[in-house]
């Protein structure tokens, strides 16, 4: 359905795929361009709206990006970087922008809601369309239940900090993590939850308000600790060394996903072929502006040696500046609003990217079922958010969360591999955005990506390895037999 002034998609030019014979032809089966687009915006029952503008894009994809990372994960990189943390931005920044650059073609391309689930489909067939998605659900499904477990977190030291409590062990940890249940984090899902029923737009423009907010918290931020900066905090600029501050740019990243939120909702944006490469690349810019403006002051108030352990690290420098806890709390308001929009657009960003592997055949369809009226998938969202809910409340997640990133950096990787695909398999189609100098940029992307995922910890690959297990047994066991190509061909 189409709104007014809405310009849907145009449809490139046919491409003839043979069929499939053999086991590896069917591994490698593509899914054409053409298909992806028409189908666009079609579940089972109804069709997503298109609703939403540049505007609103690019704050999904800020929504998603900006929380926990500035907010949190800064405090824990300071103390390996020194204050060229802010060279740490930088470097993971990069990295994140020479994928964006690949996510942003490739959105104006094939502007579709499986983001790099469906460019993988498109490029380079089935299985490896498939281990992307199953890279996507650690981006998106599981990062989503560990930003409500550091939700709960800032939840309760605002509640200390304004009315004196805080919720008990009991109700805000799981078992194996000293309590019973986490209540808050599947409060935030549930929250959330509620937001995307009520549809696509009524969650852009609470998020859209939410990011508001949080921005507001980290200008105030800003112009609060500036009195506070002493230039001797800057030296020794890198006491640790340059392999500190890539280390600390290795844990950093954490902090660029979600940028690419923006290219799960191509199906109900208004013109996505021109609006999601701009959303992306702009978010992008504002993200990493607002990241090295806040790391540069917060190193400049508070001396480095200072940061270690240090988890709610900005409003404790926000107390150390002003001496009153007043500027700290109100800054712990911020970050439980912050964190809630991460929630919010991830959530949104992880049905979606189920949607449309449901629509392909490759999870069930129950996924892919849209209300008529209110032209959300609404048994999607319940399931989802049910499922992310549980797992942030009674499942310690401990190495589980910190596989995000590399299930995230693969699926990048993934996404600069496709575009010199496209590039090569249909160089005459229509591209709203190119990626400069390619096959250069999308290389070094690929290449960066791989650098920050060789960066990461052995146990982190084991967890990898044992979730990319998981999926392909799912695959051989249920995908590869149900896919709607499969089918098409039988
Ligand atoms: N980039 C997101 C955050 O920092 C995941 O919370």
């Amino acid at each position: 359905m189409l709104e007014h002034g809405a310009a849907p998609p145009t449809t490139p030019r046919p491409e003839q795929e043979p069929p499939a014979t053999g086991f590896g032809a069917r591994l490698m089966r593509r899914k054409p361009v053409e298909q992806l687009v028409a189908e666009g915006g079609q579940g089972a029952g109804g069709t997503l709206r298109r609703s939403l503008g540049m505007w609103q894009l690019t704050m999904i994809s800020i929504g998603a990006t900006l929380g926990t990372g500035i907010f949190v994960v800064l405090g824990e990189a300071v103390p390996d970087a020194g204050p060229a943390v802010i060279v740490s931005f930088v470097i993971a920044g990069l990295t994140a922008l020479f994928s964006a650059l690949s996510y942003a073609e490739l959105a104006g391309t094939i502007p579709v809601s499986g983001s790099s689930y469906s460019y993988a489909y498109a490029t380079m067939g089935e299985l490896i369309a498939w281990v992307c998605g199953w890279c996507l659900i650690l981006e998106y499904g599981v990062s989503v239940a560990a930003v409500a477990v550091g939700w709960g977190d800032y939840l309760n030291e605002l509640l200390d900090g304004t009315l004196g409590i805080t919720i008990p062990d009991a109700l805000s940890a799981p078992p194996g993590d000293g309590g019973i249940f986490n209540l808050p984090a599947l409060l935030v899902v549930l929250l959330s939850m509620a937001f995307l029923l009520g549809g696509a737009k009524e969650s852009a423009r609470a998020n859209t308000i939410m990011v508001g907010v949080k921005i507001a918290a980290l200008v105030l931020f800003c112009a609060v600790a500036f009195t506070g900066i002493r230039a001797g905090n800057y030296t020794p600029f890198m006491p640790l060394g340059m392999a500190g501050v890539s280390a600390a740019g290795a844990t950093l990243f954490f902090s660029y996903i979600g940028f690419d939120a923006a290219s799960t909702a191509g199906e109900e944006a208004k013109n996505p072929q021109r609006d999601l490469p701009r959303a992306i690349m702009l978010s992008l810019v504002i993200v990493t502006a607002l990241y090295c403006l806040v790391a540069a002051v917060a190193v400049g108030a508070l001396p480095w040696k200072k940061f270690s352990g240090t988890e709610a690290a900005l409003s404790g420098i926000m107390e150390d500046v002003t001496g009153q806890s007043f500027w700290a709390v109100l800054l712990a308001a911020g970050a439980v609003v912050a964190i809630a929009s991460v929630v919010l657009t991830v959530l949104y960003g992880q049905t979606r990217i189920l949607f449309a592997m449901s629509r392909d055949g490759l999870v069930p369809k129950v996924f892919s079922t849209v209300h008529p009226t209110s032209g959300v998938p609404r048994a999607n969202t319940v399931i989802v958010s049910l499922f992310c809910g549980v797992l942030a409340a009674a499942i310690p997640l401990g190495q589980l969360a910190d596989a995000t990133s590399i299930g995230t950096l693969f699926a990048f990787a993934l996404v600069n591999i496709a575009v010199i695909v496209l590039r090569r398999t249909r160089p005459t189609m229509e591209r709203t955005f190119r990626v400069p100098l390619a096959p250069l940029f999308p290389l070094i992307g690929f290449g960066l990506c791989l650098w920050m995922m060789s960066s990461l910890e052995v146990v982190t690959w084991v967890v990898f390895g044992v979730w990319m297990a998981v999926g392909l047994v799912l695959y051989f066991g249920y995908g590869m037999r149900r896919s709607r190509l499969a089918t098409a061909e039988k």
